[in-house]
């Protein structure tokens, strides 16, 4: 299955040499053979270094005289919005602003903003670093970065180097670093390329004094990066890199909660993971500095900025954009496109794919905290079986635990906790249980054995002292395991392996990791240090690094975790991915809060302890994109909401949504109302039931699009602009998701309405209801539905009517699904027979594809162990197409075809040649069913006349 073999750790770079380069080579592979634009002749791009120094031609810098140390600012007639700020660190005054060399102007700031134009801003002369000696390499340029006078922020470093890596046509990667001292750099294992492309999609130009980067779009001459808006810093503790934008559309710089669009009308999106309920405007658990900008005419480009230190980022309306790091270097990767989708792709290449999880994995899973037994947790999957409700993996939070603590259970509740787990496996079910990153340290020597093994082993994050820094996290006094060190990965996997030998869990949910920390910093606070009071302190919720972690300057294998903070989620669900392969020899199943651009290799994501409230179930669908663009496309938030009590109907609209997540988990909190499906009215039971049930039947097109994931850096749940690019009244879209191309999910996310507005785009949509699945499952169906007509939209918004027990699912013109049987569980449906839907284009075609494996065994790619199909339609005739055939797919039973669009009713089908006599047609709704007895892996064809 492509999932990378653990054994060589992302983070151990020393360890994994050979194999990056093997990586690199196999990604450039990839890369160059899925080129999908011929670029343009290569424009000056070879010249001679002295005629790179082309003045760039947008933008403020054409105005630009040489710059001059500390030069009292003489043009401080710069517009408001193009205004950078001059005094990031601090509010200072018109004296000491001046004191800077810069112009004060105090100017109101955007209603409803929290920010506004800076008071205090950079003059077009402020000096900034001087290019020199710039020369060519085999794989770019390289030049030096020099500053005549200091900034405001202490020990600037006033030599640099550049290097431009010209790495493939459509990915171009600079770095600029300390070329005297080796500074901190991401231990993220990435693409190395060792010679220049031969053709790109971009231009490079350097403007010599004031230094800058400008990459244009050879196809159209835009102006994607123009790095000399704005003077670069590159002090010890502070670094800024400033940009145009060519375009306000700009999306990703996760995590945070808000619309999947950012707003530049001044904003800061802070980086630096934090425990926190899901609130908008403040740093949240993950860090992903990424962007992706949408152009005029649908093009789009990305830039993703490797570092993993408190980041702040600032969007200002002209447009721009500012990355402001506390350490570490400047190593910026811009990804070309040119579609939105490439770009997701061009940055999965640098960071990453996504594992493919575990067929069962898609089920539904529950859980809450308060579960406080074996015998309540056995009750709630016998309430769910009983109330005929699919469930595949059941959850426990803290409960199990004896004192919270890791690898534990408490023996009165929980006494049977190993049975309890046999017996769910008995039931075709799987289990999955919380395991939190921090380790009891206060019990006696010889009490704990996971404590004493680190102790003895030396995995523990450790103080200025040397000792393991101790926190407080649910069972107390805790020390924190430093998965950047080896010894540490080891450790974890033989906890690991010792607990499951004892419960045979299926899966890790990876919690409290960004770490959180009761006290700040840790029992005995942190020192008086440069790195826990940085000269700039990013936007972080409690105004210190140490608000609700560990001390920044505490110190971890690789290096302090003042830079490894926002990769201790990363460096978790890595470690607790790899134990889980050795402990079960199986395909990983690990769900973590905390994340990294990367994490999603080795793990998905839920979002949290949302609220149970209409706001938080809409935020869901763009959080839900949003990682998606970001390689974690196993993600949702908790069904019904995790703090604070549902309603019934919030839990009916959550759960429908949900089904659409592609990872569902009711999760509940301890002091809230319960929320299990069969705690409501008969009638929310029946909505929840249908939405289940068309969860269930959809897995099989849900498992090929994670398999395309895992191959070939595809979103899951996907923006409209993914796919309509060329639209932008897709662009704004965040409150419909597509899962793949093919279906387009139109949930209800507020009270009281059963009708429902969404955006078609241009294109035939049929009624997902046209398509009787659940017919063909074991599960009770619920009478049929009420088939509306297809939609036929010239783009546009539509309305539909949406009651309670109805979720509208299209599915778009020219597309076949396969589809299956529903069941209670996985284990169970991946019996049924099987379904397509096939959504005819005006033109009569469609096409589609099904995955199929044993879903769970590793390498089945590499072993050839699956199967893959191709379905197609045209001129009255379905035929599949065989790519590969191999283990259980090969017999998979296909029973009905449902054809949608049929303009006219058939006179004869036949079925490999044989009539077919029992077909029906329906003129209102044009569907031709066709009852069939195929076997998947066996070619067949279809037709009608
Ligand atoms: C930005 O905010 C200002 C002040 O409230 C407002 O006048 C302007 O229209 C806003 N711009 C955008 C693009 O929203
Ligand atoms: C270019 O290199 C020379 C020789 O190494 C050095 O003396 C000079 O300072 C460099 N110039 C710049 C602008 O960095
Ligand atoms: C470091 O942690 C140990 C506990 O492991 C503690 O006793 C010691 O005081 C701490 N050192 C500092 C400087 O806080
Ligand atoms: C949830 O409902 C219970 C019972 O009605 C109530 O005691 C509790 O305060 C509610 N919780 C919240 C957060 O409103
Ligand atoms: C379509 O099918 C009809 C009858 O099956 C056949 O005569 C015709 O040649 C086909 N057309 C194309 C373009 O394949």
């Amino acid at each position: 299955m492509g999932l990378r073999r653990p054994s060589c750790p992302r983070p151990l770079l020393a360890v994994c040499a050979l194999l990056s380069l093997v990586t690199a080579a196999l990604l450039g592979h990839v890369l160059l053979n899925s080129l999908t634009l011929v670029p343009q002749e290569l424009h000056g791009f070879f010249q001679a270094p002295e005629e790179m120094f082309r003045a760039p031609q947008q933008g403020a810098s054409s105005l630009r005289p040489q710059a001059h140390a500390r030069a009292a600012p003489t043009q401080c007639d710069v517009p408001p919005n193009r205004r950078f700020d001059c005094a990031p660190d601090k509010a200072i005054t018109r004296e000491q602003c001046e004191a800077r060399g810069c112009c004060y102007a105090p100017v109101g700031r955007p209603r409803g903003s929290q920010m506004g134009p800076p008071w205090c801003f950079f003059p077009p002369s402020y000096p900034s670093y001087k290019l020199g000696n710039l020369t060519t390499t085999d794989t770019g340029y390289t030049a030096s970065l020099t500053r005549a006078a200091p900034t405001f922020f202490p020990k600037d470093i006033m030599t640099l180097r550049l290097d431009v890596l010209v790495e493939t046509e459509s990915r171009l990667h600079f770095t600029i670093k300390d070329p005297a001292n080796r500074r901190y750099e991401v231990p993220l294992e990435t693409p190395r390329v060792h010679s220049r492309a031969p053709s790109t999609l971009y231009s490079v130009d350097f403007s010599q004094d004031p230094f800058g980067v400008v990459v244009r779009r050879k196809l159209d001459g835009r102006v994607l990066l123009d790095t000399t808006v704005a003077p670069l810093f590159f002090a010890d503790q502070f670094l800024q890199l400033s940009t145009s934008l060519p375009s306000q559309y700009i999306t990703g710089l996760a995590e945070h909660l808000g619309p999947l669009l950012l707003n530049t009308n001044w904003t800061k999106i802070t980086l630096w993971n934090r425990d926190i309920a899901p609130t908008p405007g403040v740093n949240l658990y993950g860090s992903h500095p990424f962007y992706l900008v949408l152009e005029d005419g649908g093009l789009a480009h990305g830039v993703f900025l490797l570092n993993s230190n408190a980041l702040d980022v600032v969007l200002q309306p002209s447009p721009a954009l500012s990355w402001r790091s506390t350490g570490g270097i400047l190593d910026v990767y811009v990804f070309l496109g040119p579609e939105p989708k490439s770009v997701v792709q061009q940055y999965l290449d640098v960071v990453g794919r996504p594992f493919m999880p575990p067929y069962w994995g898609l089920g539904f899973h529950l859980c809450r905290w308060g579960y406080s037994s074996t015998a309540v947790t056995r009750q709630v999957v016998e309430k769910m079986t009983r109330a005929g409700f699919p469930l595949d993996v059941q959850w426990n939070d803290l409960d199990y635990m004896d004192a919270r603590r890791d690898f534990t259970f408490n023996k009165d509740g929980f006494g049977d906790f190993p049975a309890m787990v046999r017996d769910l496996h008995q039931g075709g079910r799987r289990y999955v249980m919380i395991v939190d990153p921090a380790i009891s340290s206060s019990g006696p020597p010889g009490s704990y054995r996971p404590y004493d093994e680190g102790l003895r082993r030396g995995v523990f994050i450790t103080n200025e002292t040397g000792q393991p820094l101790i926190g407080k996290v649910w069972p107390g006094p805790t020390a924190f395991p430093d998965f950047t060190n080896p010894e540490a990965l080891d450790w974890w996997q033989d906890m690991v392996a010792e607990f499951h030998a004892q419960v045979p869990f299926d899966g890790m949910w990876i919690d409290m990791n960004e770490p959180s920390n009761f006290v700040k910093g840790s029992v005995d606070g942190c020192p008086d240090s440069d790195l826990e009071n940085p000269p700039y302190v990013p936007g972080v919720v409690g105004g210190t690094l140490r608000a609700a972690t560990i001390c920044a300057s505490s110190r971890q294998f690789l290096s302090t975790h003042y830079d490894l903070h926002n990769m201790y989620g990363l460096t978790e669900a890595l470690a607790s991915h790899r134990a889980l392969v050795k402990a079960r020899g199986t395909r990983p199943f690990v769900i973590s809060r905390s994340t990294f651009a990367g994490h999603g290799q080795y793990a998905g994501h839920w979002t949290g302890d949302v609220w149970s409230s209409w706001e938080q179930l809409s935020s869901s669908v763009p959080e839900t994109l949003l990682f998606n663009l970001l390689g974690v496309p196993l993600v949702g938030a908790d069904v019904c909401g995790f703090l604070g009590n549902t309603t019934e109907e919030l839990c009916v609209r959550w759960t429908q949504l949900g089904a659409f997540y592609p990872f569902m988990r009711n999760h509940n909190d301890l002091h809230s109302l319960p929320q299990e499906p069969y705690r409501f009215s008969e009638q929310a039971q029946r909505a929840m039931r249908t939405a289940l049930g068309l969860r269930y039947a959809l897995l099989p097109h849900l498992y090929t699009l994670f398999l395309r994931a895992h191959a070939r850096g595809d979103t899951v749940a996907r923006p409209l602009f993914l796919e309509f690019p060329e639209d932008p009244r897709t662009w704004t879209v965040d409150r419909q998701l597509l899962w793949g191309e093919a279906l387009l999910i139109t949930p209800v996310l507020e009270a009281g309405k059963v009708e429902v507005t969404g955006y078609f785009p241009s294109g035939t949509w049929y009624d997902l209801q046209a398509v009787p699945v659940a017919a063909l499952g074991s599960l009770p169906s619920p009478p049929p539905a009420p088939v509306r007509s297809a939609i036929h939209s010239e783009g546009q918004w539509v309305s539909l009517p949406a009651p309670l027990d109805t979720i509208n699912v299209h599915l778009r013109a020219g597309h076949i699904i396969p589809l299956q049987g529903p069941a209670l569980t996985t284990a169970e449906s991946r019996k049924q027979p099987m379904a397509l839907a096939v959504a005819l284009t005006p033109r009569g075609e469609a096409r589609g594809e099904l995955f199929w494996d044993d879903g769970e065994s590793l390498g089945v790619l590499e072993r050839g162990a699956y199967t893959q199909v191709v379905f197609q339609a045209r001129n009255n005739t379905i035929v599949n197409q065989l790519v590969h055939v191999s283990g259980e797919g090969a017999g998979l039973q296909l029973r009905k075809v449902t054809v949608l669009g049929v303009a006219s009713a058939p006179q004869q089908v036949l079925s490999n040649g044989v009539p077919v006599l029992d077909f029906t047609y329906s003129p209102d709704t044009q569907t031709l069913d066709i009852p069939v007895s195929l076997t998947m892996g066996q070619q067949f064809l279809i037709s009608w006349s």
